[in-house]
């Protein structure tokens, strides 16, 4: 066989492998949408710019979104997919020093950032955790809050992840989603492209993964994204 076709069957077996869930088969929902995020060379100065910017609403409301997780000292939150971290830092000072949050990404070269700031800023409760695509990777019954802001439709398994969220949080346990409006024929291109679904979707695979829906919250100025408070239910399809 050419050395040329054998290169190519073997990129078509690596990427038909990289489009299901290692620990399930998951098919992935939207293959590619995670390229930026995977490069191991990612600059997190460019994201920097992209995330921490007035003009992201999520940034500008940042401390509205923190009272609408209602923190208390010595929660163990989990920032899933913090990318540079605006949260994380958020989350250790409302913890406390008795609490702790966990950052937790696909990408070594944001939760190196976030390990820097961290020491910069004398913040000790942080703990970064490079995740795999289809788990967040912390161990069972370890959290009271998982944080999921701007991640949700970058969920390439969000079947398996969601199975691994649900292991990971203590009894009682909550999410709280945050995640662009999309409504066909409102929405922009942009959002309609880049977002797989809406929020009634993203609901139901959520519930279905054992969580209730406790409160859909309002944020004050967040106007583009929506805000839903999910509870860990005592068994699945409660
Ligand atoms: C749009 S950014 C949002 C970052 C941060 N939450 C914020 O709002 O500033 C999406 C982040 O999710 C991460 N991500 C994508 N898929 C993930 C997964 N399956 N598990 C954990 N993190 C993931 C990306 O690497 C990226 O940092």
């Amino acid at each position: 066989m050419k050395k040329s076709l054998l290169l190519g069957l073997l990129v078509c077996a690596l990427q038909a492998v990289a489009q299901e869930a290692p620990s399930t088969g998951e098919k992935s929902v939207k293959p590619g949408i995670n390229t930026r995020y995977l490069d191991p060379t990612l600059k997190v100065d460019d994201w920097l710019k992209r995330f921490e910017v007035e003009s992201r609403e999520v940034f500008h409301n940042r401390e509205h979104i923190l009272n609408a997780c209602e923190i208390q000292p010595g929660m163990v939150v989990a920032d899933i997919g913090a990318g540079t971290g605006l949260f994380t830092r958020l989350f250790s000072q409302a913890v406390g020093e008795k609490g702790w949050v966990h950052a937790v990404d696909i990408n070594a070269r944001f939760l190196e950032h976030i390990q820097a700031r961290a020491a910069q800023e004398k913040q000790k409760n942080i703990t970064t955790v490079l995740c795999p695509q289809d788990s967040v990777s912390l161990p069972p019954e370890s959290i009271d809050l998982a944080f999921i802001c701007d991640v949700y439709h970058h969920f390439e398994f969000p079947r398996t992840t969601l199975e691994s969220l649900h292991r990971a949080l203590k009894p009682g346990g909550r999410i709280i989603m945050i995640d662009f409006i999309r409504i066909e024929g409102v929405s922009s291109d942009w959002t309609l492209g880049h977002v797989r679904a809406g929020e009634e979707v993203f609901r139901q695979e959520v519930e279905e993964a054992g969580f209730r829906l406790d409160a859909k919250l309002k944020v004050p100025g967040l106007k583009d994204n929506y805000c839903l408070r999910f509870v860990k239910a005592e068994e699945k399809g409660n």
